[in-house]
């Protein structure tokens, strides 16, 4: 009888739903059993007795409300086989009970941030907790650029005695497509607010811009990958944020009219350009950990038309990683974002943690 695992898929928003897509279509010689989907933030369909949920199906089965967190992990704890949490969120809530989770011995999947880039007792904790004996293991490669294989090698660099020195890189697929367009190699007066304008149109930003510009989200990712090199980075905003909100535009009432005024900004940015320009350089949004001065940025910085982050394309992410054994740095470069691409990310996890578990 081949081995199995059993899952608990939470969300199935635009992650979610690839995700679970991609499981029913998985070939591997693990069985993975779903006995918890839920669905969104209020239904889900619960297998009372352990027997798996057709997830190809999941659209029309029976749904009854989420279970309480409290009362999800006692399920969890009762299962006869080893337990994932896949979690295909962005809920604060969830992502601070994964401590509670992990020393119940249940293992976590996720691309949510919160829980690793909010203040560092949160870290501490659950990584505490996976190292105690019947822990589960926890895995969050689509934390940070998506699909892309940024932590898991960076964790096992890290592991095997390497030395991190600096990370730099281009996190936001939304500040990379912005970017790209508007600061290029060859002259331009594309204006930095129709660039914008462009990208919202295109899906590649929040409703509401402010969310992307803040820098916020390179700030969330920078303290991950951080924390995994060695700096035990605070929280997200115990460092520079050089956000590309113009401060008069920070406390506008609504999306529409940030975009309405943020023309009268466009000067401002055009002269950055230009001077960058003239030095042979590009501008690129980027964040930054040094481990030699213990410091980690994000913004605006400048870059040399050949340097790699100067011909990125589209709105793809650059990571490059400068440590004792690669002075030459690693740099792993590919979409960022994306449904499928992050769902796949979320399910490499799984796999890793079920080749693990599963009995
Ligand atoms: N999209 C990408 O390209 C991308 C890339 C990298 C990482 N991520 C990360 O992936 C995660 C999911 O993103 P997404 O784009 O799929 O978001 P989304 O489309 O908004 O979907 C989120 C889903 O989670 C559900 N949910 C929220 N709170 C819940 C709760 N307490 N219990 C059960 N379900 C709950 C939502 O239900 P309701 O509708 O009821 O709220 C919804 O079904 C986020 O953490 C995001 O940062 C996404």
């Amino acid at each position: 009888m081949s081995k199995s695992v059993n899952l608990a898929i939470i969300g199935s928003g635009v992650v979610g739903s690839a995700f679970l897509r991609q499981l029913s279509q998985l070939k591997d010689t693990i069985k993975y059993n779903v006995i918890y989907l839920a669905v969104n933030s209020r239904q889900a369909i619960i297998a009372q007795d352990y027997t798996p949920i057709d997830v190809a199906q999941y659209k029309s089965l029976d749904t009854e409300p989420i279970l309480t967190l409290d009362k999800l992990t006692t399920f969890l704890k009762l299962s006869p086989k080893p337990v994932i949490l896949v979690d295909n969120t962005s809920n604060a809530q969830l992502a601070e009970y994964y401590p509670k989770f992990v020393e119940a011995g249940i293992s976590i999947a996720t691309p949510n941030k919160k829980a690793f880039s909010s203040d560092i007792s949160v870290w501490n904790d659950i990584f505490a907790k996976e190292a105690a004996p019947g822990g589960g293991l926890v895995y969050h490669e689509a934390t940070v650029g998506a699909g892309l294989p940024i932590i898991g090698p960076l964790k096992e660099n890290v592991k095997c005695g390497d030395n991190i020195y600096k990370i730099e890189g281009i996190f936001s697929g939304s500040l990379s497509f912005i970017f790209n367009k508007f600061s290029t190699t060859v002259a331009s007066d594309v204006k930095f607010s129709d660039v914008v304008a462009e990208a919202k149109q295109l899906g590649y930003t929040e409703p509401d811009p402010r969310d992307d510009l803040s820098g916020m989200d390179v700030a969330r990712k920078v303290t991950i990958v951080g924390r995994i090199a060695g700096l035990p980075i605070e929280s997200p905003t115990s460092f520079p944020v050089n956000s590309l909100i113009p401060k008069d535009l920070e406390s506008v009432a609504t999306g529409a009219e940030f975009m309405e005024k943020l023309p009268l900004y466009d000067a401002e940015m055009q002269k950055l350009k230009d001077e960058a320009f003239a030095e042979g350089k590009v501008l690129r949004f980027v964040g930054s950990v040094d481990l030699k001065t213990k410091k980690a940025s994000v913004g605006i910085e400048k870059y040399s038309f050949d340097h790699p982050f100067a011909s990125l394309k589209g709105s793809d992410n650059v990571i490059s990683i400068t440590s004792e054994r690669y002075p030459n740095p690693i740099v792993i470069q590919g979409a960022g974002a994306g449904d499928e691409q992050t769902a796949g990310g979320v399910l490499a996890d799984t796999l890793k943690a079920a080749h693990r578990l599963a009995v």
